[in-house]
């Protein structure tokens, strides 16, 4: 009737007009899901207002019950977070993703009484989740391939690899993940191979401060460090915790290879020990020092600047109850100074290798075994072995935990 209507008082080009903004609306209202209003001010002057608002299944409930069912609601997982929470002056109206099965519906109705109702609904303002969101927008589908998933962040730093396909685009990519991450206030970029005596790589600046050094927090110990001068890992933090966790009062431990000390530091931290912590990075045992301070374990931790199978030698010999050898690629040849540092009632090996599938860890112990014996000492027991991270493809850092005499 209307549409028999207008097409009589409409002239042909306003009627022409009518149809195509009619089925502008009927598309819009279709594919977007939006509540469209079409207002016709005068006769051939149409004006579109589209309202950001949708049709949305809601649970309609006193306002006085809101954050029970709020919490009901969330623990069902029926919430739906694309859309505001709505109120009137008696009722509020929680968005839901489906209809309630009946015993759902019945958990609600222990609490008050519920009705369902379908209302325009606002919109939520879409955050990206990751910067991959951010750069899903800025870089053909080809680029965003080349651009690496995970990084690192340490402290407030991000570390990331750029391959040289996207190397181009780095800036973009620095910014995305400032845009994402609140907490991140610098991206470098990884530039090169890691050096293989101090465990460090050449870092190049992306976005955001320019610095390198930053403070890091580890389970409740603060550790201040330059990325760029210093090997740190935060992928390690659960094998520092693992090893720190079976210290005991009273040991003397040998950390060979302790950089900025995230093993010695936590020991000390949690039970009352003598931690010898030794690098030959002079940048590594400078930070050392600062951390030592600033988690208030002088004495506790004693750092010293040297090779470790030197300082074995001549300082350290038969003390230790315990001894941590990370040092992946080259440890092998420091597990006759490790043997060296234990007392000759014996004591515990924490040794890290990598190695390659198949049986990583079989690898690891059998040279740990052979190398113990040819030291003069025996592997009396393996406590633990396990792979602590993926190192290469088919490659893994293995961590052995034995018991020698
Ligand atoms: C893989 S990092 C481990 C650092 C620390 N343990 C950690 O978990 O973060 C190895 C460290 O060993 C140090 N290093 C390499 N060769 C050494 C040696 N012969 N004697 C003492 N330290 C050494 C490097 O400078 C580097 O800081």
């Amino acid at each position: 009737m209307i549409c028999l209507y207008l097409r009589r008082s409409l002239g042909g080009a306003d009627w022409a007009l009518f149809l195509v903004v009619f089925w502008v609306v009927v598309t819009i209202k279709l594919f977007l899901r939006c509540n469209v209003k079409l207002i016709c001010k005068e006769c051939c002057a149409c004006e579109l207002v589209i309202i950001l608002k949708s049709s949305v299944l809601c649970i309609k409930v006193p306002r006085k019950v809101g954050e029970a069912i709020r919490k009901k609601l969330n623990s069902m997982g029926v919430l739906n977070r694309d859309f505001k929470i709505d109120k009137d002056d008696i009722y509020l109206f929680f968005p839901v993703t489906r209809y309630l099965s009946e015993d759902e519906l019945e958990e609600l109705k222990n609490i008050c009484e519920v009705e369902i109702v379908e209302r325009e609904m606002e919109r939520c303002k879409s955050r990206p989740r990751s910067f991959l969101d951010i750069l899903r927008n800025e870089l053909s589908e080809e680029d965003l391939e080349f651009v690496r998933r995970s990084f690192d962040i340490i402290g407030d730093i991000a570390i990331i690899e750029v391959p040289e396909e996207v190397y181009r685009l780095k800036r973009k990519i620095g910014e995305a993940i400032l845009q994402v991450h609140k907490n991140v206030k610098t991206v470098l970029a990884k530039a090169g191979k890691v050096d293989s005596e101090f465990r460090i790589r050449k870092l190049e600046y992306i976005a955001g401060e320019k610095k390198t050094e930053t403070i890091h927090r580890e389970y409740g110990c603060t550790f201040v460090l330059d990325v760029s001068k210093v090997y740190f890992s935060p992928r390690l933090a659960t094998e520092h915790w693992r090893v720190a966790s079976q210290v005991r009062d009273g040991e003397t431990v040998v950390d060979m290879f302790t950089g900025i000390g995230p093993f010695a530091i936590l020991i000390a931290k949690r039970v009352n020990v003598t931690v010898y912590a030794i690098d030959k990075n002079p940048h590594a045992i400078k930070y050392l020092k600062e951390n030592i301070q600033r988690n208030r374990l002088k004495g506790a931790v004693i750092p010293i600047l040297g090779d470790a199978k030197q300082v074995i030698k001549e300082r350290l010999s038969g003390k230790a109850d315990r001894v941590i050898m990370n040092l992946p690629e080259k440890a092998y040849n420091f597990i006759e100074d490790a043997c060296l540092a234990v007392k000759p009632e014996g004591g515990i090996i924490h040794y890290y290798q990598f190695a390659s599938e198949p049986d990583p860890e079989g690898k690891v112990v059998k040279i740990l075994d052979e190398r113990v014996l040819q030291s003069g000492r025996r592997v009396v027991s393996v406590l633990n072995v396990r792979r602590v991270r993926p190192y290469a493809p088919h490659e893994w850092q293995v961590a052995v935990d034995v018991l020698i005499r």
